[in-house]
């Protein structure tokens, strides 16, 4: 291992994008459809990740969704965000920042309620047990409409102190923010704090909705801005981070050759640009994996990791005194 690869896997780092569903792996899949007495398409854990080949977003979404289904139980949520929790902590992730998509489970008669209980509940334990922070964002799926997205905010109230932010995912090309003004406006009024995939696959205007509409902390993914120098200016004055998850570009066919990802040039420019893994079960990595893949594929040195990892804490939703807490140790962090 290299002096910049020990400490990209060692230096202490937040996730700010992970879809805990997402984090599903083959064999736990295998496994839970087993306990729930599902016969599931594939025969084995290596046909599954045979499939794991997509041509753009939505040939990920369906098997995404398709693979969610082995997630029934109160039982289940919790072993999925333990397992985790698990590997995060292997990675040196302090801190994470959990999507998760009621929608996907509601919509096939799984209750709100088993869902997030389970996940709180491994949150809960997986602190105890791995040390790691962290925080609940729950997701609209955006190709449902505005009265499914205000239902779900419905069912999210009761739970309000565990859910830090709202946020807006799924397939995004013809769903653009402006959807969602009316259900953000409420979750806004109801103290959620706010975040949008805005410029995965779809324009620079939608990443303009997600700020002007949906009043967003932060964008997820973001890459559209390149093309558009008022926009990057506006996000650099804001200091609107984007949450970049160079794995799920590269799978996704954003950006199929990673030397083309614009990280880079935004992080030189000042955009408050991080790295996460999305969905790291059916992207082959973690967090470390997206750090080493795009530190290759661009020739980023120490002081841009530093910089990567320093964002990943100013850009989370931690109170101001442990964000500097661990904004320290970034920056006092040297290999032994
Ligand atoms: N849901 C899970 N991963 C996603 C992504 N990369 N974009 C949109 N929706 C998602
Ligand atoms: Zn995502």
């Amino acid at each position: 291992m290299n002096k910049l690869e020990r400490f990209i896997r060692e230096i202490p780092k937040a996730e700010l994008h992970l879809h805990i569903e997402g984090s599903l792996e083959p064999e736990l899949l295998f496994d839970l459809a087993g306990r729930n007495g599902l016969k599931l398409k594939y025969h084995s854990v290596d046909e599954l990740k045979q499939a794991y080949s997509y041509g753009n977003l939505q040939d990920f979404l369906d098997i995404y969704y398709a693979g969610a289904v082995a997630l029934r139980e109160e039982l289940d949520f919790y072993d999925l965000t333990l397992a985790y929790l698990r590997k995060a902590r292997k990675q040196n992730i302090v801190h994470a920042e959990i999507f998760f998509d009621p929608q996907t489970h509601t919509s096939r008669g799984i209750s709100f309620d088993t869902a997030i209980s389970g996940i709180l509940r491994g949150l809960e334990d997986g602190k105890r047990e791995t040390g790691i922070t962290g925080r609940l964002i729950m997701c609209f799926l955006r190709h449902l409409d505005e009265s499914s997205a205000f239902e779900t905010l419905e069912s999210a109230l009761p739970y309000k102190n565990h859910i830090v932010a709202v946020g807006l995912d799924s397939s995004e090309k013809g769903h653009p923010p402006s959807k969602f003004t009316r259900v953000f406006e409420k979750a806004l009024a109801e103290g959620f704090l706010t975040v949008a995939h805005a410029g995965e696959e779809g324009p620079a205007e939608y990443i303009r909705e997600a700020l002007d509409l949906l009043k967003v902390s932060r964008i997820d993914h973001g890459y559209a801005a390149i093309d558009d120098p008022e926009l990057l200016n506006r996000l650099i004055r804001e200091k609107i981070a984007l949450t970049m998850c160079p794995l799920s570009n590269q799978m996704l066919k954003v950006y199929p050759d990673l030397t083309l990802h614009p990280l880079k040039k935004m992080l030189d420019m000042g955009v408050k640009v991080t790295v996460n893994s999305d969905d790291p079960a059916y992207f082959g990595g973690y967090v470390n994996e997206n750090f080493l893949s795009i530190a290759g594929a661009l020739g980023l040195t120490r002081e841009d990791i530093l910089q990567l990892a320093v964002n990943s804490f100013e850009a989370s939703f931690l109170d101001p005194e442990e964000k500097q807490r661990w904004i320290d140790a970034v920056l006092n962090y040297s290999l032994p």
